[in-house]
């Protein structure tokens, strides 16, 4: 084992004991340049408790910080708050070494980790509410399934008024800091938007239904401890007022989002033109060129935009990769609940019939298509640029 690992103490008799994955650049189809921290907690109670664990690849980098504190076989309970492979990798070989008393979970990530692992885990299922005395401190267990699996759970420690709150919270920022407030706040917001967009946004109701179940449980935390990126111990109020707007889809009357791309040139000519009414008419524009731009990126620039514009050129009488791929991966995130505004628009070489069927695929995904698509022939010419220019303008004047 390893002995070049150190735990660190991040509140009262509590330790981080996670890891940090540098050099990860993709997470399930959203894209991660600044690499993410798997997060798991070391509580020092009379009862030793280790909360959730790490991707199997840090196992040994997991066991060498809790061994800077304590060796690992004196951990009494586990407390599994998601089942998800980056949370729970190294539990197989955690447990031989550990052989706790029990590992604590939902009853649906007991269920999950049965299927992952085997049932040989001394699992012990906890209901909503269920409290686990460690002596000197307590658990209170909160379940929240769909944020982000079925499994998935809070757990609460009374000592310090820490609430681990496993995916929900998080942001896939790899860092030495361990509070949020040791790093900048744009970019804190910016990985907290792009993290709930591309993991939380498609279970919203869910993400609600949690924020209030804390009124209700009387869970007021101090500290907010999750499972990838920094602590919060500072702006908690700022942090779930941002959960509060996008689980219930507020958005900002002002964003417009162009997604397009463009084969010769054509379609990035009428993005651009649209883009100068939206302007015109007072919309703040983001504009998204599909050859260079992540589709993790997409969704978070459309998490509380009030229009979508989708620009393609036609390719085979259908719509180009770049943009069924984006169409693809928005549209499991439930962009159009509730639903928002959008357009269609490109250029076509010798049929035009895209444009209706691409419309369509929008309204599906909850996008009411207020103005008929701007489609153009080959290459537009000046008066064609003026009316993308106009359809910007109209489109800003509904919003
Ligand atoms: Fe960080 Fe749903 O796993």
């Amino acid at each position: 084992m390893s002995t070049s690992f150190r735990a660190r103490e991040i509140a009262d008799n509590v330790y981080w004991v996670g890891a940090i994955d540098w050099e990860l650049e993709e997470f399930h189809g959203y894209a991660t340049p600044r690499g993410t921290t798997y997060n798991a907690y070391l509580i020092l109670a009379d009862k030793i408790t280790l909360i959730d664990t790490v991707k199997a690849k840090y196992t040994d980098e997991l066991l060498a910080r809790i061994s800077s504190v304590v060796h690992p076989s004196r951990i009494d309970y586990i407390v599994s708050n998601h089942a998800e492979m980056d949370h729970t990798g190294a539990l197989p070989k955690l447990l031989d070494i550990v052989q706790p008393e029990a590992v604590y979970a939902s009853p649906k990530g007991v269920q999950a980790l049965e299927l992952h692992y085997g049932g040989e885990m001394n699992l012990v299922g906890v209901k909503d509410g269920d409290t686990l005395s460690l002596g000197n401190m307590q658990l209170q267990f909160m379940l929240t399934s769909m944020v982000h699996w079925p499994d998935s759970m809070f757990s609460f420690l009374d000592h310090g008024k820490l609430l681990f709150s496993n995916d929900a919270f998080g942001m896939h920022v790899a860092s030495s800091a361990l509070w949020a407030d040791e790093l900048e706040p744009g970019l804190i917001h910016e990985e907290t938007k792009n993290y709930y967009a591309n993991i939380l946004w498609p279970t919203s109701r869910a993400v609600g239904k949690t924020l209030k179940g804390l009124e209700k449980a009387g869970i007021e935390p101090d500290i907010i401890l999750p499972d990838h990126g920094p602590g919060c111990r500072k702006d908690l109020d700022m942090v779930l007022k941002w959960y509060a707007d996008w689980s219930e889809g507020v958005k900002d009357p002002k964003r417009a989002v162009i997604l397009f791309d463009t084969m010769w040139g054509s379609t990035a000519l009428m993005a651009r033109a649209i883009a100068d009414g939206l302007i015109e008419g007072g919309m703040n524009v983001s504009m998204l060129p599909m050859a260079k731009t992540e589709r993790a990126h997409v969704a978070m620039e459309c998490l509380d935009a009030s229009l979508l514009l989708v620009g393609s050129p036609t390719l085979n009488g259908g719509m180009f990769p770049s943009i069924a791929d984006a169409l693809t991966y928005i549209s499991g995130l439930n962009p159009g609940k509730p639903r928002i505004k959008g357009g269609v628009f490109g250029s076509y070489g010798w049929s035009g019939g895209l444009y209706k069927k691409l419309a369509a695929q929008l309204d599906d995904m909850g996008v009411d298509i207020a103005q008929d698509p701007q489609s153009v022939q080959y290459v537009p010419k000046a008066d064609d640029l003026a009316a993308c220019r106009e359809y910007g303008l109209v489109l800003a004047s509904e919003e």
